[in-house]
């Protein structure tokens, strides 16, 4: 929680990114990506570092990398292995995908959001997800790392390929890497 550069130096530097080194993030600058994006930074009640509709939390962190699929807990603030095996081609349909180190996929837990509507799950879910993809971004813009967060995706595959449930729903992915000397 201490460290990074100025807020405004890192707006001015915040951008996309499609060319990416592939040198692995270390467990240290994983971990904290995680914390920036959608960590525990109010231990007293739980609540995160972007908002979400109604505090539902609903939007997992999915982590991709050559060893396997992750998800982040905030609450222990560690990273669980779902399965062994490298998906990250299957996270997007760019060339790049497969070789950056960490593909971040954001699925939203639609039994965390009551009774409503789908329509209105659409929405505040992929207001969220926007959230915590800004969060990406401005630590990359103050860790000197690269990133893109991507839509295209083939969602029905990879929610196949990550055995996840119905009402669980891919709503967008992020790389991030080092940038490509
Ligand atoms: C919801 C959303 C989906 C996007 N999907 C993709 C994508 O699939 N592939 C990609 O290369 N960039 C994608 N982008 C990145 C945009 O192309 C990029 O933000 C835009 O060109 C502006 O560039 P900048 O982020 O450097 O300002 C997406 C951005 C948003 C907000």
């Amino acid at each position: 929680m201490e460290g990074g550069k100025p807020l405004m130096q890192v707006l001015k530097d915040r951008k996309s990114s499609r060319a990416f080194s592939t040198k692995k993030l270390p467990e240290r600058v994983l971990g904290n990506l995680l914390w920036a994006a959608f960590g525990i930074n109010r231990p007293d009640n739980g609540h995160r570092t972007a908002p979400s509709a109604v505090n539902w939390q609903e939007i997992d962190i999915y982590a991709a990398t050559a060893d396997g699929l992750y998800l982040y807990e905030a609450k222990g603030h560690t990273l669980q292995p779902v399965f062994a095996g490298d998906i990250r081609a299957e996270t997007g349909k760019q060339p790049f995908v497969k070789d950056a180190p960490v593909e971040l996929i954001y699925v939203a837990d639609y039994s965390r959001m009551g009774k409503g509507a789908e329509e209105e799950k659409n929405v505040y879910s992929a207001a969220d997800t926007g959230f915590i993809s800004e969060n990406v971004y401005l630590f990359c813009a103050s860790e000197g790392l690269a990133t893109v967060v991507r839509g295209a995706v083939d969602k029905a595959a990879l929610a196949k390929t990550m055995k996840l449930r119905p009402d669980q729903k891919v709503i967008l992915a992020q790389t991030v890497g080092y940038p490509k000397e």
